[in-house]
């Protein structure tokens, strides 16, 4: 698929007031730092779209992106982030879990996983929660390009195992860097198959 525009929307934290459901609608999410904002950027051309950052906690709302001003993109805060009180980090689950739950447009939740890590139970959890709750994802693993090359041959095959000790399928997967654009036509094919799924 093919990137003409990309134009960021709103930010908020309600799911009331986020815009009009009428279009299919892709949300990035992942533990803190993991990626989601550069993962956005590498997607549609523009470093400058989403914000990014070296240090974990710099996405704190939910921001709608539209995409051709067809479908929409959107990055949300990081989960696990110690460093923000707890009483925050509340408010953050609470909002990221009513709109996970509430957006009626939303066809498929992109989990982001850092490749150099072995599967951590927070992903993990985090994955039976939309299992759960019926909400439709799928792997997207980044900083790809910091593997070596033999690492590189085994991380998906290892996750993939422990994937399965839980789930009787692996969801699909896809292999990314933001720094060499690597997994780019992949995903965006995806989002492109999905698309006329969308009933408005
Ligand atoms: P929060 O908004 O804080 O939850 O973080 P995030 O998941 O949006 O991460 P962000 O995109 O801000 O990136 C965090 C750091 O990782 C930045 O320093 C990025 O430059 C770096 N980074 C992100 N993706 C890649 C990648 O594919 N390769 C490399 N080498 N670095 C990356
Ligand atoms: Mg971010």
């Amino acid at each position: 698929m093919k990137i003409n525009s990309a134009e960021f929307v709103m930010s908020n934290t309600e799911v009331a007031k986020c815009p009009k459901a009428d279009r299919p609608e892709y949300a990035f999410i992942g533990r803190s730092n993991v990626g989601k904002s550069s993962l956005i950027n590498m997607l549609t051309n523009n470093s400058k779209l989403a914000k990014t950052s070296g240090k974990p906690g710099k996405t704190q709302l939910i921001n709608h992106f539209s995409i051709n001003n067809d479908w929409y993109l959107v990055d949300l805060p990081g989960y696990g982030y110690a460093k923000v009180s707890k009483k925050l980090r509340e408010k953050f689950e609470a909002f990221i879990s009513n709109y996970l739950l509430e957006r009626t447009n939303l066809m498929n939740v992109f989990v982001l996983i850092d490749s150099r890590h072995k599967p951590q139970q927070i992903d993990l959890e985090f994955m039976q929660w939309l299992g759960e709750n019926g909400i439709p994802f799928s792997l997207v693993f980044t900083k790809v390009d910091k593997l070596k090359s033999q690492e590189r041959k085994l991380f998906l095959k290892k996750y993939e195992n422990e994937m399965l000790k839980i789930w009787a399928e692996m969801p699909p997967a896809f292999v990314t860097s933001a720094t060499s654009g690597e997994g780019k036509d992949e995903l965006l094919g995806y989002i492109e198959d999905i698309n006329p799924m969308f009933q408005a």
